[in-house]
């Protein structure tokens, strides 16, 4: 197998633009595809404004953001990739998709070109079925904020090659990252203990064990997390906690992976966490307030 030097991303979004910083950060020349201009030119401010706030800190100097920027190339056509050494999707968790975008790059890429996701839940065996080229498959899974957050997993299903596993293990240690190795089953293993955490911190507010920034308080002066459950689950996305715990609910059929009423409530109103403005706090003013 050849060597790693271009690098494909699948989505520009909040993972997507943050693992392509960080590939072309590592001197990688990255192709970034989304689905429309509108996309392109969001995902691209979204890695300027990274780096900008970089520059501001003094952590990385102007000449040094040009240069990773003139690494990075948007699309919107799937076949722009076709010259990379390994891909990493990064789309929203919906299998189908990811499906068929892995077969059309299968017909597309050199049977060397490595393929990655990025997914949170969904197994990597199920999306290497749609290829033709399942050794060549591993989960690469990053954490949010990815310039900031030194893990990644490397996912090695029941037929990924020693050579791939090796090369993925390899390449996150090219980006700056520690990696783990994972055993393909949804959610991995931060996912498996974080978001029933996350979940179970839901049911606790609802049956009344304390108030949302109690509880929040209590996780971080208490344990020392950076962060307390509900303030993660907003910074996470609250959308995003549903989709994984019903994905990981359809696995495992446990009930410590159930999403809580009050999650499916909070995402059917729109209150998706940080991003939209309101999850479990209101982020309107200068300060987050408990919204709940
Ligand atoms: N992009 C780049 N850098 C960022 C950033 C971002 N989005 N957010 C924060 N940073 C940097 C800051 O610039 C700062 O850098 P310096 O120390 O070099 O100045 C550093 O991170 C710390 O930031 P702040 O001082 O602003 O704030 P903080 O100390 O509260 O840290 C945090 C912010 C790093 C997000 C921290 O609160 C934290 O680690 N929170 C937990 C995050 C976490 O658990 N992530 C995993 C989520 S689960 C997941 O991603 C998996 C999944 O599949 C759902």
């Amino acid at each position: 197998m050849s060597e790693i030097k271009k690098v494909g991303v699948l989505g520009c979004g909040l993972m997507g633009s943050g693992i392509a910083e960080i590939c072309a950060k590592a001197g990688y020349k990255t192709t970034v595809r989304e689905v429309s201009d509108e996309f392109v030119k969001k995902g691209r401010a979204a890695i300027e404004k990274s780096l900008g706030r970089a520059v501001e800190k003094g952590k990385l100097d102007a000449d040094e953001r040009d240069q990773i920027l003139e690494r990075i190339s948007m699309t919107t056509s799937l076949s722009d990739l076709k010259h990379v050494n390994i891909v990493i999707e990064a789309v929203v968790e919906d299998l189908d998709m990811k499906r068929e975008m892995f077969g059309e790059l299968d017909r597309v890429c050199p049977q060397s070109t490595i393929f990655s996701s990025n997914t949170s839940s969904l197994t990597i065996t199920d999306m290497a079925a749609a290829t033709s080229r399942p050794d060549r498959m591993v989960g690469l899974h990053f954490f949010n904020p990815v310039p900031v957050m030194k893990l990644v997993e490397v996912v090695r299903t029941i037929a990924t090659s020693q050579e791939t596993f090796d090369k993925a293990m390899a390449f996150a240690g090219s980006l700056g990252k520690e990696a783990v190795a994972c055993k393909d089953n949804s959610g991995f293993i931060v996912n498996r203990l974080l978001v029933p955490y996350m979940l179970d911190s839901i049911r606790a507010v609802e049956s009344g064990v304390g108030s949302l920034t109690d509880i929040d308080k209590a996780m971080q002066l208490g344990c020392g997390y950076p962060m307390g459950p509900f303030v993660l689950a907003d910074f996470v996305g609250l959308d995003t906690l549903l989709r994984i715990g019903e994905i990981m609910f359809d696995e495992y059929r446990e009930t410590r992976f159930a999403p809580p009423p009050l999650l499916r409530r909070m995402v059917s109103a729109g209150f998706h966490g940080r991003k939209t403005g309101r999850g479990f706090y209101d982020y309107s003013g200068e300060q987050p307030v408990p919204a709940v």
